[in-house]
């Protein structure tokens, strides 16, 4: 694409998404936030130079409607929330350059301004909309304070949000059927002014932007049909007393996706602040070159296109469910006030606990803390995160893949190769021969380097990840083949060998501290290393060790079979107890987050009876099921939700129309098998024919898919 390749001369800025401070932490959020310390690690590592900040997110009606069931002010509940992730993310190794939060002075601040800008520069006007209303409690319901149907799907949706269904934005007065959260009742809709922030006036400026947009390929996809649709204003205030006040609008305060995204700009302003300019300058890397913000008229004459806004290398890391307002309403804003637009979007998939979603209501988790209490080091889980699943594809955990990983890959392969090596070399040698590197062995440790440039420039946090585990799988076989035990003392080839391997893990430390911080330290203490493992840059991978140093340490750990019977165990108890509190049997997730949704696979409770209907086999029979191969995928022009595949089946090439274009990457769908039912008679989606039906599983569409390797055409039976 069209951007330099990292290491650039301007400054970086990595960000997470904020968390809405309002529950606890779980294995699921963290995946965002190690996937972003890893990259910024990644990123300083190559010598870009990185800000990694982020913060909690106070505002809205995910804090307040939280706060008001607990009784307190949404301003003590949001603070409490938010101190306790400030402690935690560091016991991950979750480095921010800066966390800050939404509520303090330096993003009050720096919202209001920009509020001003679009103002001055015409992009916000007033209008009259319905706004659901509860009569009984006699307020106003923004946001989650109301419920009902997604007009676009159907589906149960909250206010702002179709977070069962198609995943959009939905703006006041669109949520059909609306029910009240605080009474329960019908709400009702009040006609009242609101204002609007003029996004279609920037339609152009939005088309070439996500274009240039680089990332993961679900941030770039997803939103281009809002972009070059009828792209919609966005109504940008709120009836409610807790968020930022509109400037000079007492009853009105601004929706918390406008004040939210500027805690990243606030939060690179504070790490300048503590740090001085000359060591980062926010402004170099978040003000657009030029002229400031560009002339929108508000009335629709300007779209504000013309090239990118110059400004440093923004990389935004969130989860999937918010790729829209981070790709349409947060660079519509940037642009409008004069600031820079993010380089790139890395929009994470969903992760899922022993194949079904997580439910903090029914405390089916594994939390955060818990997962400290076990006594288990962050390493572990920052690589099986980073590595189990590339970064936009949904992940699994469970406790025994958790422990195959880790006994397999961390202690068989890289905890393995470095112990040995240094264990051999300290005691034949007392630490490194003082001899050359051999050049297979150097040009394998370039291959490395280049195999982590490539995935930090390819937004690939698992290659990165990878890269330090296939170097020491290299080692482990180069030990192997050259078995220095038995060459004699004063045979160079042993001294030359053991030198070899000092080498390799050493570059294993310096390119395997993103993702495994703590290890990364230990292989340098062990070396002997001078300096600071954390602060080297990728050069160093080459860099001659040859110290004198001690036995070595063991990296990592085995997790015995046991314990992931006891952990299974733990969980189910308390799975269990948690649902027989819970005798709704509905899911009332409020911890206002939506990893539930985004797992999509039901829990038990919610899964659907067995038929009474027994069939036939000849019914049965009737159906000609195959293996397929998809050669094609895009997007039907006009349905949001339709994709068209053209499947190889072996005897012909099928078109096939299936409602999975949200709901998986299509360019990386191209290769998979899957099973497809060839006899269904031909249908005609939105004047598209679809030839066949493929199978999936669950709301999420979950791909069948065979588990050899039966080629296309073959009958399934
Ligand atoms: N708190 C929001 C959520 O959890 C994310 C806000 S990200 C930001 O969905 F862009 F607004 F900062
Ligand atoms: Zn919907």
């Amino acid at each position: 694409m069209s951007h330099e390749d990292f290491p650039t001369e301007d400054p970086a800025v990595v960000t997470c998404g904020l968390p809405y401070a309002n529950g606890d932490l779980h294995i699921g959020h963290l995946r965002t936030y190690v996937g972003g310390d890893i990259y910024s690690r990644a990123l300083k590592r190559l010598g870009q130079e990185t800000a990694f900040v982020s913060g909690s997110d106070m505002h809205g009606t995910p804090v307040a409607v939280n706060a008001a069931e607990e009784g307190v002010t949404p301003e003590e509940f949001a603070l409490r929330h938010h101190e306790r992730y400030e402690e935690t993310f560091p016991k991950f190794d979750v480095e921010f350059d800066n966390y800050g939060h939404t509520h303090d002075e330096t993003n009050l601040e720096t919202t209001q301004e920009i509020v001003r800008t679009l103002e001055e520069e015409g992009y916000v006007y007033e209008k009259e909309i319905p706004v659901a209303y509860d009569p009984e409690a006699d307020q106003w319901l923004p946001d989650r304070f109301v419920e009902g149907a997604c007009p676009y799907c159907g589906e149960h949706a909250r206010g702002d949000e179709c977070d069962e269904g198609c995943g959009r934005h939905l703006e006041p007065g669109e949520i059909e059927d609306p029910v009240s959260t605080v009474t329960g009742n019908a709400a009702e809709y009040r006609n009242r002014e609101h204002k609007f922030f003029a996004v279609s006036d920037l339609q152009e400026y939005l088309v070439e932007f996500i274009d240039r947009l680089e990332g993961t390929s679900n941030a770039q996809n997803q939103p281009r049909e809002w972009i070059e649709g009828e792209l919609q204003d966005w109504c940008i205030t709120r009836d409610m007393d807790w968020g930022v006040d509109y400037p000079g609008e007492e009853d009105l305060v601004l929706y918390v996706w406008v004040d939210a995204p500027i805690e990243y700009i606030s939060s690179t302003k504070q790490y300048t602040e503590r740090v001085g300019s000359d060591v980062f300058d926010w402004e170099a890397a978040w003000k657009a070159s030029g002229s400031g913000a560009v002339d929108g008229d508000g009335a629709g004459g300007s779209d504000g296109a013309g090239g990118p806004t110059g400004g440093g290398e923004i990389v935004h890391i969130i989860g999937r469910d918010i790729i829209q307002h981070h790709t349409v309403f947060w660079p519509a804003m940037l642009r409008a006030a004069g600031y820079a637009e993010p380089r790139a979007v890395m929009a994470s998939g969903f992760i899922t606990l022993e194949g079904k979603g997580f439910s903090t209501s029914r405390d089916r988790a594994v939390w955060a803390d818990e997962y400290l209490d076990e006594g288990f080091r962050p390493d572990l889980l920052r690589y099986y995160l980073a590595t189990n699943g590339g970064f936009q594809q949904d992940v699994d955990f469970s406790w025994g893949r958790f422990r195959e990983r880790v006994n397999n890959e961390l202690v068989g392969t890289v905890g393995n190769f470095v112990y040995r090596s240094l264990l051999f070399a300290a005691r034949e040698f007392g630490g490194s021969p003082d001899v050359d590197v051999s050049e297979d062995v150097r040009a394998r440790i370039e291959t490395a380097i280049e195999e982590f440039e490539a995935g930090v420039n390819e937004y690939s946090v698992r290659a990165v990840g990878e890269s330090a585990v296939r170097l020491a799988q290299f080692g482990n076989e180069y030990i192997q083949r050259n078995e220095p035990w038995k060459l004699d003392d004063d045979d160079p080839e042993k001294a030359r060998v053991i030198r070899d391997c000092v080498q390799i893990a050493k570059a294993v430390a310096v390119l395997f501290e993103p993702v495994t911080p703590e290890a990364a330290e230990n292989i340098w203490s062990d070396l002997n290393e001078d300096g600071d493992v954390h602060a080297a840059g990728i050069d160093a991978a080459l860099d001659p060790a040859t110290q004198a140093f001690d036995e070595p340490t063991e990296l990592f750990e085995k997790i015995p079979a046991e314990r992931v019977e006891e952990l299974n165990e733990k969980l189910e108890e308390r799975v269990e107890a948690a649902t027989e509190d819970d005798h709704s049997g509905a899911d009332d997730d409020t911890d206002g987050d939506r990893e539930d949704g985004g797992a999509g696979n039901a829990s038990a409770a919610d899964l659907e009876p067995i038929a009474d209907e027994r069939i036939g086999f000849e019914d049965f029979q009737a159906l000609d099921i195959r293996v397929g191969e998809i050669v094609a995928a895009e997007g039907v022009e006009g349905a949001d939700k339709l994709a068209k595949l053209t499947v190889d089946i072996g005897l012909e090439e099928r078109q096939i129309v299936a409602g999975i274009k949200q709901l998986h990457d299509l360019d990386s769908l191209v290769g998979e098998t899957i099973v497809v039912v060839a006899n269904l008679e031909k249908a005609e989606l939105f004047g598209v024919e679809s030839n066949g039906m493929l199978l999936a599983a669950g709301e999420q569409a979950d791909l069948l898919t065979t588990h050899g390797d039966a080629v296309p055409g073959t009958k399934i039976r």
